[in-house]
This record gives structure tokens, C-alpha cells and sequence, in this order.
């Protein structure tokens, strides 16, 4: 469909962070040390921006947003999340890099004073866009993989099966090659993404490494760590554990894709900041990988995938565009989805995923088996006094004060279409809310 036929409401943004140090996570549970975002990651999320922008927010581009002001920030029109998990800093200084790519400074963010003075914003001008990080501790919706047995179950079958053992035999003559670049790491094939993220770091950053590296080496480990990673993060089944990243984290994207259908609500840009894991989900749920074997990969840093809602002149349904750009790289491109050769109708696209939605605490602890981490206790024990009459609200307040963070929200979002109906209780989507330009300050710690 050509742009001229439809205008473009608003957007759904996901995006990979950038350049990043070194980075360790556990080959079976996922569980990941901190690392540091590099002066190269923060301009590659900075272009990445600038690009958005060119795109979204200039009124000359035939994709330009109806009625958002790409100028000065509207708080109403833009709703960001950053995934304050396992690679902590790097994703949330990702998406502050990108806003301001997205939003540069303008000389008209000014205020006139009483006393005449007209007063511009700090650094010329510089919009500050709020970004909510969203803490695994108290929100599943970005990481919903970690402390999840069922899933930890899952990735142990599928080092168990056939088609692991069959790649194990296939793979081990190029991985033998290997341990003489690799600092004493386990050369395995179970442990196929660290061998590959420890290659890529050093081959961005170590010119001694680079040089010594064989030429076909690291494109060889990211063929293999991308075939692990799609494995470990996707299932045969729509609702299976495998697909735990992408059913966690759509509640989310299809109550933003609703506001934006929605005349009566100013949502125009929703941008999600987050790791690798849920496009490998999002990939293969809406069909996109099958249709577009490509998108079977680990994408590379400072990804984006833009669900664009659109209206089609003709009248008529909203539809949605899938976009991504894989990396720097590269330019946006089209992809379709749902066995589609064109835009698809938002409700087959919620129609579709419906069934494999994890959208709230309760349903997660449920679907990963987990009485204790995350939120799993205190609603454990708030179920198992549940006969006394006593509000859920009130049994669980006092344990949050500490452990719940943002504490227990009964969250009701109706969506436009009548189809959703999500009823959150450790709530998808409430982080807490932080402003900072270049350090992670809580801005409402206190609130
Ligand atoms: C007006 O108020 C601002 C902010 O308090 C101050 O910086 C400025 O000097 C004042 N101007 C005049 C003319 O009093
Ligand atoms: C999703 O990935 C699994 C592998 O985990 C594969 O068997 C399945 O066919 C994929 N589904 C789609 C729709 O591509
Ligand atoms: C993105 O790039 C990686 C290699 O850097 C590749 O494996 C993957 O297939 C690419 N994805 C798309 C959609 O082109």
C-alpha cells in the first residue's frame, strides 16, 4: 500500500540498545551481569533518533504523525519505558540518548516570567522527555525470562533435543577453532551466545583481537548464536514458555497500538527501550521470521521495529505497518506479517495474540511456577488469605512498602476494541518514573 493511502496515527517503537561493554549472562537461567554503555552506543542511539525523527516528527515526510508536535514535546502525545533489567544503564542511557536525537533542543522551549524575563530551557533549549524504568522486581512486562523455571525448563529440553545435538556435531570443528580467542571462556555450544557477544566487544574495541581473528570467525559465531538464541527464545507453540519475552511484553504494545486507534486519546508515540530478547519472541508470533527468514537473528545494536497504526483514506479499519531497521547500517524496510502481503487489520493482529498474553504478575507466577520471586510471594500469600474479606489492595501494601516498589496497582485497561480486557496486578507498565538527561536520577524515589 503506498504511503498516500493511509496516514500514519502514531507508532509503537522498540528498539536495541547500542554499543555496549563486555557482558556475561548464564547460558541456562539467562541471568545477566551488568555492563556499560560506550560513547559509540549513545551515538548510534542518538542517529537512531535523528532518523525517527527525519521519519515521524517532520511534517514533510509522508509518514509525518498526524497531529503530534514534532517540535515541542507534548508529555500527553509520547509515552516512553526503559528495560532497567539485567544489562541495567546500557538500556535506559540507550533511550535517553535516542529522545535527544528525537527531540534536539529548540530556542522556543521558553517561559515568560512575571517580571518580564523570558527564560529558555536549559543546554539552548533541551526538552526533557520522561522515560519510566521498569524494574524487574516489580514489573514482568520487559523481562519476563528471568527467575522463570518454566522457562529455564524449556531452554534445558532444547539443549536436550535432537536438533541441538544435530547442530552440536555440525558446529564443533569451527568451535574447536575457537578457545585460543576466547580468554579461557567454555567453548560449548550451549554457551553459543557468549562466545559470540565476548567476540563481537572485542572485535569493536581490541585492535589486537581484530587483526588477529580470522576473517569468516565472527560472522560464523553469530550465524550460531542467532540459531541459539531463536531456539531458546521462541516455541513451536504460540502460548509456549519459549515465547515468554514476547507474550510479557505485546499486553504492553497492544494497549499502546489501542490508545493510538483511538481518536479520543493524545497517545501518538510509544517507545519502548530493550534488549534483544523480545524481537526473537515478537518474530515469531506475528509470523514475521517464517515470512521473512532473516528476522530469525539476533539483531544488532541499535535495532528499531516501528508498528505504525494507520488509517486507510478509503475509511475503514486501522491497520498496522511493521518497519525494522537492523542496526546502523541499514535502512527501514517493510516486513509483513500474519501470512500477510500487506498491512494487517489491528484486530487480527489482537485477535491473533490474544490467546498468548501474560498480562499481569499474577498470570506470570502462574505460567513460570514461581511462588516467591518477583512479586510471586506476596500474591501467593495474599491468595492464601484471601477468604478473609480483607481487600487484596490492603494485604499486599504493607509487604510492598519495601519489596513491591511501586506496590500492587488493580489496573483495569479497556481497549478500544472491546477484545482486551487486561486486568493488571503487579501491573504491566507502572515503573517508576525517572527524568534525567545523562545519569539514571529517580526523579520521584520519594513519591
Ligand atoms: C526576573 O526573574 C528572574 C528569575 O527569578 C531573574 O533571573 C531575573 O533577573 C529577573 N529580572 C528582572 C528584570 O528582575
Ligand atoms: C517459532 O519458532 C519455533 C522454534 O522455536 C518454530 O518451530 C515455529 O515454526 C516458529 N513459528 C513461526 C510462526 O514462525
Ligand atoms: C540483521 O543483521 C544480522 C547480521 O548482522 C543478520 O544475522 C540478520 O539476519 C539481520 N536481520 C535482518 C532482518 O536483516
Amino acid at each position: 500500500m503506498a504511503a498516500s493511502d493511509s496516514t500514519v496515527l502514531g507508532v509503537v517503537i522498540l528498539t536495541r540498545h547500542g554499543d555496549r561493554a563486555g557482558f556475561y549472562q548464564s547460558p541456562t537461567t539467562y541471568t545477566a551481569t551488568s555492563t556499560a554503555i560506550t560513547p559509540l552506543g549513545v551515538q548510534q542511539e542518538f542517529q537512531l533518533g535523528q532518523k525517527l525523527r527525519s521519519l515521524y516528527l517532520n511534517a514533510s515526510s509522508p509518514s509525518f504523525i498526524a497531529g503530534v508536535n514534532g517540535t515541542l514535546v507534548n508529555q500527553t502525545q509520547i509515552h516512553v519505558r526503559a528495560d532497567a533489567g539485567g544489562e541495567l544503564g546500557v538500556i535506559y542511557d540507550s533511550s535517553v540518548a535516542l529522545l535527544q536525537g528525537l527531540f534536539p533542543a529548540n530556542s522556543n522551549y521558553t517561559t515568560d516570567l512575571a517580571n518580564g524575563t523570558v527564560v529558555t530551557g536549559a543546554l539552548s533549549g533541551y526538552q526533557y522527555v520522561p522515560i519510566e524504568s521498569v524494574e524487574p522486581s516489580n514489573d514482568v512486562s520487559l523481562e519476563g525470562w528471568t527467575s522463570c523455571g518454566a522457562f529455564d525448563s524449556a531452554t534445558a529440553a532444547f539443549y536436550n533435543s535432537t536438533a541441538f545435538a544435530q547442530k552440536r556435531s555440525e558446529s564443533a570443528a569451527f568451535l574447536s577453532q575457537l578457545p585460543q580467542y576466547l580468554d579461557g571462556r567454555a567453548v560449548t555450544l550451549e554457551n553459543m551466545w557468549n562466545i559470540y557477544d565476548f567476540m563481537n566487544v572485542q572485535f569493536i574495541h581490541n585492535a589486537a583481537f581484530a587483526q588477529a581473528l580470522p576473517p569468516t570467525f565472527l560472522a560464523q559465531a553469530l550465524t550460531l548464536a542467532s540459531w541459539h538464541e531463536y531456539g531458546v527464545f521462541t516455541s513451536p507453540q504460540l502460548n509456549g514458555i519459549g515465547n515468554i519475552a514476547g507474550r510479557t511484553i505485546l499486553p504492553q504494545i497492544l494497549s499502546e497500538l489501542a490508545k493510538i486507534a483511538d481518536a479520543s486519546d493524545p497517545l501518538k508515540l510509544a517507545y519502548q527501550s530493550i534488549s534483544y530478547k523480545p524481537f526473537l519472541s515478537l518474530f515469531n508470533m506475528t509470523g514475521a521470521a517464517s515470512q521473512n527468514p532473516q528476522l530469525a537473528a539476533i539483531v544488532n545494536y541499535a535495532s528499531a521495529m516501528v508498528l505504525e497504526v494507520r488509517q486507510p483514506s478509503s475509511g475503514g479499519e486501522h491497520v498496522i505497518r511493521l518497519n525494522f531497521k537492523n542496526g546502523t547500517g541499514d535502512d527501514f524496510e517493510t516486513y509483513n506479517f500474519l501470512g500477510a502481503s500487506n498491512d494487517v487489520p489491528l484486530s487480527t493482529l489482537v485477535n491473533h495474540v490474544n490467546p498468548a498474553l501474560i498480562d499481569s504478575t499474577t498470570a506470570w507466577c502462574a505460567a513460570c511456577n514461581n511462588k516467591q520471586d518477583r512479586g510471586c510471594a506476596a500474591l501467593a500469600a495474599a491468595a492464601s488469605q484471601a477468604s478473609t474479606n480483607v481487600g487484596l489492595h490492603q494485604l499486599i501494601s504493607p509487604v510492598g512498602a519495601g519489596f513491591l516498589g511501586a506496590g500492587l496497582t488493580l489496573a483495569v485497561v479497556l481497549a478500544m476494541l472491546g477484545v482486551l480486557a487486561f486486568l493488571g496486578m503487579l501491573t504491566i507498565g507502572r515503573g517508576r518514573v525517572k527524568k534525567s538527561t545523562h545519569s539514571k536520577i529517580n526523579a520521584e524515589e520519594k513519591a
